[in-house]
C-alpha cells in the first residue's frame, strides 16, 4: 500500500504541476509522467506533428516528459513568431549532450553575447570568401572536376553516390577553414568525415533523447554518450593541429581562410574585455561550420540526383536549358543563374521535397510570447515546424507532387514564394545559406551539364525519407553516364 500511495502522490503531484493553464496552447491529453512520449510516431516525428496542427490549431503544445514543448505551425504563424517576435525568441534552449562537449560556444547552439559576436563574425567572413576576389566559385568548380573523374570512373555502372558527395561537401568547408582540400583517398580526412557522420547519427540515437531527458542519471552510464564525447575530441584535435600550422606562417595582412580571420580578430579585440574570442571558441566555431555545412548540403545534392533519375523529362529539360545558355565548352558560374529559370526552379523544388530540416533547430522563448492567442510563457521550447509550411495546400499547387512550377511564373521566370523556408527565418536563419545555394546551384548544375543519372535497370528509386539528424534518402545505387 506504500507503493499505491507514492504512486498516487507522484501522479497527483504530476497532475497539479504540469496542468496547461487557459491561456497555454492547447494541445493532446498528456500522460503522467512521460507526457506525450508516446504521442509521436518517432520515425516520421514532422508529420506526426504536423498532423496534430489539424486538431490543435498552429500553435499547439506538448509535453515531453516533464517539458513542454511548443509546436508552431503555417507559414503566418512562423513569421509572427521567428521575424515580428524574433526578438522574445532568439535563444536555443541547452541540449545536455552538446553542452558536455561544446561549453555553450560557437554559433549553433550558444546564447547571448558569445552568440551576437561569434554568428557576426561568421556571417560577416562567408560574406568575404563567399564573393569577390577570394570567392569560392573556383573551388566548388575545382572539385567537382574530381569529383567527374570519380563518376566516370564507374563507366555506367551502378554504384552508390553519397561518399564522394560528402567528400566534395565537406572539402569546401575545409577550402573555407583551412584553406586547402584532401585527396579523397587522405586517411585522416577519411577519419574526420566518419567522425562527423557517427557523431551525428549519435546525435539523432534514442539513447541522446534519453541523455538529453535524464542527464545526471545517463552520464555516469557506459553507453554511446561517451563514444560522442570521444569522437569529438578526436575531431577538435584535427583542427587543433590545422590551427597550429597556421600560426606558423601566419599573414594578418593576407587571411586565407576562417582560421587566419579568426587569428586576427583574436589579436585585435585582445583589448575588449567583452571579447569572446579565443582558440577554445575558434576550435567549436569551426566544427558547427562543419557539422552544419556537409551534412545538410549533401544530402540535398543527393535528393537531387535521386529525383533526376526518377523524374528523366525533367532531367532533360534542365539539360537543354543548360546546353542553350551554357553549352558544353566552359564550366557553369554565378552569373548564369540569371538565365537559368528552370533549373534553378528543379534545385528549389529539391529542397522543399527533400525538407532536411522539417523541424528547423529547437528556439527558447526568453520572455512571455503571445502567439495565436496563448501566452507561450519564458523559458518553453519552441519548434518551428518547416514541414507545415514546405508542405501547406494553402500555399503549393502541387505540395506533395515534384513540380518545378511551384517556382515558375507564368512567362516562365523564376520566382521565389514567401513560404520557401528551408533554412528558417529570423535571427537565428541559417548563417551558410548564400553558401549553401552556391554550391547547389554549381554542384546541380555541373552534374547535369556533364551528366545523365538513371536508376539501375528494374530498380525503383526510393523516395521516402530516413528520419535522422537530417531528412535523407535510404542509400541507393545509381548510373552516370557521361554527356
Ligand atoms: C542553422 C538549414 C546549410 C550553417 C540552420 C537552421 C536551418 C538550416 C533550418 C536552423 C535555423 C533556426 O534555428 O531557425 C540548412 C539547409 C542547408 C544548410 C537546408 C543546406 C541545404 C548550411 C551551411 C552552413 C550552415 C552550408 C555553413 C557553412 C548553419 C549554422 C546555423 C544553421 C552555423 C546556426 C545558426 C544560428 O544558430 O545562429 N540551417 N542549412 N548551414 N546553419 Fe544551416
Amino acid at each position: 500500500s506504500l507503493l499505491l500511495f507514492i504512486a498516487v502522490f507522484l501522479i497527483t503531484a504530476d497532475y497539479i504541476k504540469n496542468r496547461r493553464q487557459a491561456s497555454f496552447p492547447p494541445g493532446p491529453w498528456a500522460w503522467p509522467i512521460v507526457g506525450n512520449m508516446f504521442t509521436l510516431d518517432h520515425s516520421r516525428t514532422h508529420e506526426s506533428m504536423t498532423q496534430l496542427a489539424e486538431k490543435y490549431g498552429d500553435v499547439y503544445s506538448l509535453r515531453m516528459g516533464q517539458e513542454w514543448l511548443v509546436v508552431l505551425n503555417r507559414y503566418e504563424v512562423l513569421k509572427e513568431a521567428l521575424v515580428n517576435q524574433g526578438d522574445s525568441l532568439v535563444d536555443r534552449p541547452v541540449v545536455p549532450l552538446l553542452d558536455k562537449t561544446t561549453h555553450g560556444l560557437g554559433v549553433i547552439f550558444s546564447n547571448g553575447h558569445i552568440w551576437k559576436q561569434q554568428r557576426r563574425f561568421a556571417l560577416s567572413t562567408l560574406r568575404f570568401f563567399g564573393f569577390g576576389k577570394k570567392s569560392l566559385e573556383p573551388v566548388i568548380l575545382d572539385e567537382f572536376t574530381f569529383c567527374a573523374k570519380h563518376f566516370s570512373s564507374f563507366e555506367g555502372k551502378p554504384f552508390n553516390p553519397q561518399k564522394v558527395i560528402s567528400n566534395i561537401v565537406s572539402n569546401v568547408i575545409c577550402s573555407l577553414v583551412f584553406g586547402h582540400r584532401f585527396e579523397y583517398t587522405d586517411e585522416r580526412f577519411m577519419r574526420l568525415i566518419r567522425w562527423f557522420d557517427q557523431s551525428l547519427q549519435l546525435e539523432a540515437s534514442l539513447w541522446a533523447q534519453l541523455y538529453n531527458s535524464f542527464p545526471l542519471l545517463v552520464n555516469p552510464l557506459p553507453g554511446p554518450h561517451k563514444t560522442h564525447i570521444h569522437i569529438t575530441n578526436a575531431s577538435k584535435d584535427f583542427i587543433r593541429e590545422e590551427l597550429k600550422e597556421h600560426k606558423k606562417n601566419w599573414d594578418p595582412s593576407d587571411p586565407r581562410d576562417y582560421i587566419d580571420c579568426y587569428l586576427k580578430e583574436i589579436q585585435t579585440s585582445e583589448a575588449q574585455a567583452d571579447s569572446t574570442f579565443d582558440e577554445e571558441n575558434l576550435v567549436i566555431c569551426v566544427l558547427d561550420l562543419f557539422v552544419a555545412g556537409s551534412e545538410t548540403t549533401s544530402t540535398t545534392l543527393r535528393w537531387a540526383l535521386l529525383y533526376m533519375a526518377k523524374y528523366p523529362e525533367i532531367q532533360t529539360k534542365v539539360q537543354d536549358e543548360i546546353d542553350r545558355v551554357i553549352g558544353q565548352s566552359r564550366q557553369p558560374s554565378m552569373d548564369d543563374r540569371a538565365n537559368l529559370p528552370y533549373t534553378d526552379a528543379v534545385i528549389h523544388e529539391c529542397m522543399r521535397m527533400g525538407n532536411i530540416v522539417p523541424l528547423s533547430l529547437p528556439h527558447i522563448t526568453i520572455r512571455d510570447m503571445q502567439l495565436g492567442g496563448y501566452t507561450v510563457p519564458k523559458g518553453v521550447t519552441v519548434v518551428p515546424n518547416l514541414t507545415s509550411v514546405l508542405f501547406d495546400k494553402n500555399e503549393w499547387a502541387t505540395p506533395f507532387t515534384f513540380n518545378p512550377g511551384h517556382f515558375l511564373n507564368k512567362e516562365g521566370k523564376f520566382v521565389k514564394p514567401a513560404a520557401f523556408i528551408p533554412f528558417s527565418a529570423g535571427k537565428r536563419l541559417c548563417l551558410g545559406e548564400t553558401l549553401a545555394r552556391m554550391e547547389l546551384f554549381l554542384f546541380f548544375t555541373s552534374f547535369m551539364q556533364r551528366f545523365t543519372f538513371y536508376m539501375p535497370p528494374g530498380v525503383k528509386p526510393k523516395m521516402e525519407p530516413r528520419f535522422g539528424v537530417t531528412l535523407a534518402p535510404y542509400p541507393y545505387e545509381i548510373c552516370a553516364t557521361s554527356r
